[in-house]
């Protein structure tokens, strides 16, 4: 079993620490002379583009998380305006779905039935749909118009890892190629952003050195000692963290929250007591002062804050009582660097609590029954 396992006491672990490998298959052959080239992948033409009028993402659990990041992605790189949708929901809210529109459906297993069904409601409807899926002819494959797969290779743990940073670099890989296909981006730009790209795995790799990965087991010896926290962050911040959340709920079955760090006031603050951890991630440049303030907002009531920052930030460091180090990227990526500690925190919180790490109670890989 250790040996299906290559040598790791869990597969999420394995799977955790193949994530360099992950992002890099799912880059390979899609960058052509220093741009984003989906050529091979998808048969849209440059008039099929310009014909779209609004995005929808639509999937479950953390793939949803993904689209979440998706929003930003095509809103900020082709100005296109973007829905997310739970596939759940989705198909019972009579969306506004036109030949125009342009659905993608993310899946890790393909199979999902919520999402496979939202994915033939988009299809009836004449929107053109694209499916992100990590399964060569799982259903999703099969059904949408155009396929852009992701290379994460088998994923064991129920608990997504590698899948959702794959989702990740598609959907940078989608945005950028939309930008540079419809010219919403220099091609300046366009190459500075596809060579950050390529330094992710890299970055990656070396976030899951030991000496990193210590820090992050204490952390969460000392989380697996509560039973309710909170995460916040805004923006980008936001998105990760309710994928850290998630995370952690599965499989330490700790009650947490991520909340938009802004929002907290109108509600949440009352829940924040002497003692109760409150992990704060920071890395949107433009947001971070605005997270600050936050911060200094649950700490004078008494929460302790473990914040996440990046490498060169000062500020964030003066106002946390610990601070785990994100190295640092474009802002639109730096999702993929920063889910990296949250998804380790969730692994030695459950290892720490006895918990069966990879097959969670009440959970199923891939969920088939809607
Ligand atoms: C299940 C899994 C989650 C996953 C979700 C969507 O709930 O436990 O980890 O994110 O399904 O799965 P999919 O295969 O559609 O990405």
């Amino acid at each position: 079993v250790t040996a299906e396992k290559g040598g790791y006491e869990h597969f999420m672990l394995k799977e955790i620490h193949e994530q360099p490998k992950a992002i890099r298959d799912t880059l390979a052959g899609r960058i052509k002379e220093g741009l984003i080239d989906l050529t091979q992948d998808l048969s849209f033409t440059e008039a099929d583009l310009k014909k779209f009028d609004r995005v929808h993402f639509i999937a479950c659990g953390t793939a949803y998380h993904a689209g979440l990041i998706g929003k930003s992605v095509i809103e900020r790189l082709v100005r296109i305006p973007v829905e997310v949708d739970v596939a759940s929901e989705y198909r019972y809210r009579d969306p506004i779905i036109t030949p125009s529109t342009l659905v993608v459906v993310v899946s890790q297993s393909g199979e999902t039935a919520d999402t496979l069904a939202a994915l033939r409601a988009a299809k009836k409807a004449g929107a053109k749909t694209l499916g992100i899926t990590n399964v060569v002819g799982s259903s999703v494959s099969r059904e949408a118009d155009e396929v852009l797969m992701t290379w994460a290779g088998p994923e064991i743990a129920v608990a997504s890892t590698k899948a959702y940073t794959s989702q990740l670099v598609a959907i940078y890989l989608l945005g950028l190629y939309m930008a540079r296909i419809l010219g919403t981006r220099t091609e300046e730009v366009l190459k500075k952003s596809t060579e950050a790209l390529i330094q992710l795995s890299e970055q990656v790799e070396g976030q899951l050195i030991e000496a990193k990965t210590d820090a992050i087991q204490s952390l969460a010896k000392e989380i697996a000692k509560h039973e309710d926290l909170f995460f916040i962050g805004r923006g980008l911040d936001y998105a990760v963290v309710m994928e850290g959340s998630l995370k952690l709920k599965e499989i330490s079955y700790i009650h947490s929250e991520a909340y938009a760090a802004g929002e907290l006031k109108h509600g949440t603050l009352a829940l924040i007591e002497e003692g109760i951890p409150v992990i704060a991630l920071a890395t949107q440049h433009a947001v971070i002062e605005k997270t600050i303030s936050n911060i200094i907002e649950v700490k004078a009531r008494g929460a302790h804050v473990l914040g996440f920052g990046l490498e060169g930030d000062r500020e964030l460091k003066k106002s946390v009582d610990r601070v785990i180090t994100i190295p640092d990227t474009l802002p639109l990526f730096t999702p993929i660097l920063s889910v990296i500690p949250l998804q380790l925190l969730a692994y030695y919180t459950s290892v720490a609590r006895g918990i069966n790490v990879d097959k969670p109670r009440n959970l199923a890989k891939s969920v088939t029954v809607e």
